[in-house]
């Protein structure tokens, strides 16, 4: 396995490692630094990727310049590394929402995490990144996204999931291939805030996804994103009808 590093948005870079035997045609874990005074990794990638990653993310910045690790919720590819990266950079801290800091984070940090409230701007010199819960979307009563203001990149980690090892960046169609990835792997939860809390990010505006298990977009998000809500609510409601 490798790790291929790409800049997807000005001082935003995509590491991506595609891991071959998840699904026949591979299966990419993708994780995001933003490059300023404060640099910030978004996903810390599971820890035995850990040595693959660090040496790729060095190549952009050294390690222990690191001054935030956050994911969107807690499962290994997400975090798995977490204390690894917290050894390896001394001034970094782990930053989440505060239903993962209470539920799981205050234990399974080594050091003691920074909580977020919803909306909560940190100021990384140079980039500014906006906290968004986004409860049980994708899927995880913690999950968060990420909105980098300066750029207007969308960190949204599992959300439009795609199989492949694609370009780092597509202005081509993501809604088809995450249908299809939804199809295979049931991923997301299906509840009546889905389609909602998606629309809502939407609002942001993004000019960029970047996205945790595929290609990071730059065509049409908000069209995107609102094509995403409405294959959800036609599943919600194909479920009811049939349930
Ligand atoms: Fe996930
Ligand atoms: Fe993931």
């Amino acid at each position: 396995m490798k790790t291929t590093t790409n800049e997807i948005a000005d001082g935003i870079f995509r590491f991506s490692t595609c891991v071959p035997d998840v699904t026949p045609d591979g299966f990419t874990f993708n994780q995001f630094l933003i490059k300023a005074e404060e640099p910030l990794l978004f996903h810390t990638g599971p820890r035995a990727m850990f040595l693959l990653i660090s040496e790729a993310v060095s190549r952009v910045v050294p390690i222990e310049k690191l001054r935030w690790i956050t994911f969107g919720h807690v499962e290994s590819d997400e975090c798995g590394s977490m204390n690894q990266w917290l050894a390896a950079a001394p001034r970094s801290e782990v930053a989440h929402g505060s239903v993962g800091v209470m539920v799981s984070l205050n234990d399974l940090a080594d050091r003691p995490p920074r909580m977020l409230q919803d909306s909560e701007i940190i100021d990384l010199g140079g980039k500014r990144v906006r906290h968004i819960d986004t409860p049980h979307v994708p899927h995880g009563w913690e999950a968060r996204v990420l909105f980098e203001e300066t750029t207007r990149t969308l960190l949204c980690g599992d959300l439009f999931t795609h199989t492949g090892d694609g370009p780092a960046l597509t202005a081509v169609d993501i809604v088809g291939p995450a249908k299809k990835a939804e199809e295979l792997f049931h991923a997301t939860c299906l509840t009546p805030n889905t389609a909602a809390t998606i629309r809502k990010l939407a609002a942001l505006s993004p000019k960029t996804l970047a996205i945790m298990h595929g290609s990071s977009f730059n065509g049409d998000a908000d069209r995107a994103l609102h094509d995403l809500a409405g294959l959800y609510d036609r599943w919600l409601r194909e479920a009811s009808q049939t349930g």
